[in-house]
């Protein structure tokens, strides 16, 4: 196994990467790294996710029905119980946790300003500061930190834009309300789908996860796609997405992390860190132990 070997000499590279860190790449390093949550009950918990220590953000994936009236969250076998638990213990130690909307499936779609404001209604009542009767919540009192739009699909009808700019309004900064993170997890192709683009066309957007893996022509072109989502987004943070199983396309090796993927995004001053997909195979191969370092 490639990791396997290349972990013996990781150690030591991640103090030389912290020391070179310093010297060469000053300033434009931020040590964050998000990961996905939810694809895999043979993960661990959310709360042992927050307790590695590894990760500054975590997104639970996915809300994958929405639409037409009928809500769904899929975290692939993993009991709710204590998941509020978690989440405010994630909370308490600094690292803000997230729900992910889309995914793989085939029951989302967004047809109208109508769906938009309705699964905004039910986002901020299930999930947020929202307590309208009748709605259930997942996650009891806990409040979560953000929404992040993971669309593997959609159609020029799609109203993603309403949402965010729904959403942006209860991001509240101060006073008894909380900051709401919103973020976009596309494959890095730009630019991207217009129902997406439209949405992050508002300009309101805090992060754009850009995932390089997965997809022939991300895996080829990246850099020159990931240089143009940057420049085209001046206010938005852009996270580098990369897979932490060794068996997924398009996964690079840390040292390649360390000497092409690094110092290529870190030259934009709106580079936000690393995406790390996902908590499951990253609890296998130990990839974020070892690339943080060079976040
Ligand atoms: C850091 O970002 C600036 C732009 O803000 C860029 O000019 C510089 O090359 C970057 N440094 C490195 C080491 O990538
Ligand atoms: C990953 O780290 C854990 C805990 O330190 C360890 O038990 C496991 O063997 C490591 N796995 C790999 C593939 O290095």
């Amino acid at each position: 196994m490639a990791l396997a070997r290349w972990r013996a000499a990781a150690s030591v590279m991640a103090l030389a990467a912290i020391v070179i860190g310093q010297a060469a790449a000053a300033g434009n390093k931020t040590g964050q790294v998000t990961v996905f949550w939810g694809r895999n009950k043979d993960e661990g918990t959310l709360r042992e996710a927050c307790d590695s220590d590894l990760y500054t953000m975590v997104i639970i994936s996915f809300l994958d029905v929405y639409g037409h009236g009928r809500y769904h969250l899929d975290l692939s076998g993993h009991p709710l119980a204590g998941i509020g638990d978690d989440i405010k213990h994630c909370q308490y130690k600094g690292i803000p946790v997230s729900l992910s909307v889309g995914g793989f499936g085939s029951g989302y779609s967004l047809p109208s300003k109508k769906a938009a404001l309705d699964l905004f209604d039910h986002l901020w009542n299930a999930y947020f500061g929202g307590n309208k009767p009748g709605v259930s919540r997942p996650f009891g009192d806990a409040w979560l930190d953000g929404v992040d739009l993971f669309l593997e699909r959609g159609t020029a009808a799609d109203r993603y834009d309403v949402l965010a700019l729904e959403l942006a309004k209860h991001n509240i900064r101060g006073g008894p309300g909380k900051p709401l993170h919103l973020t976009a997890t596309p494959r890095c192709g730009f630019p991207p789908a217009g129902y997406l683009k439209r949405a992050v066309d508002t300009g309101i957007f805090e992060r754009v996860h850009v995932r390089i893996y997965d997809d022939p022509d991300c895996e080829a072109y990246w850099h020159r796609e990931w240089d143009e989502w940057v420049a085209a987004y001046p206010a938005t943070r852009f996270y580098v997405g990369m897979t932490a199983s060794e068996m997924t396309h398009g996964w690079v090796h840390p040292k390649n992390v360390y000497y092409d993927v690094a110092p290529s995004v870190q030259k934009a001053d709106n580079y936000g860190g690393f995406m790390i997909w996902d908590r499951y195979y990253d609890k296998l191969t130990n990839y974020t132990s070892i690339v943080k370092y060079y976040a």
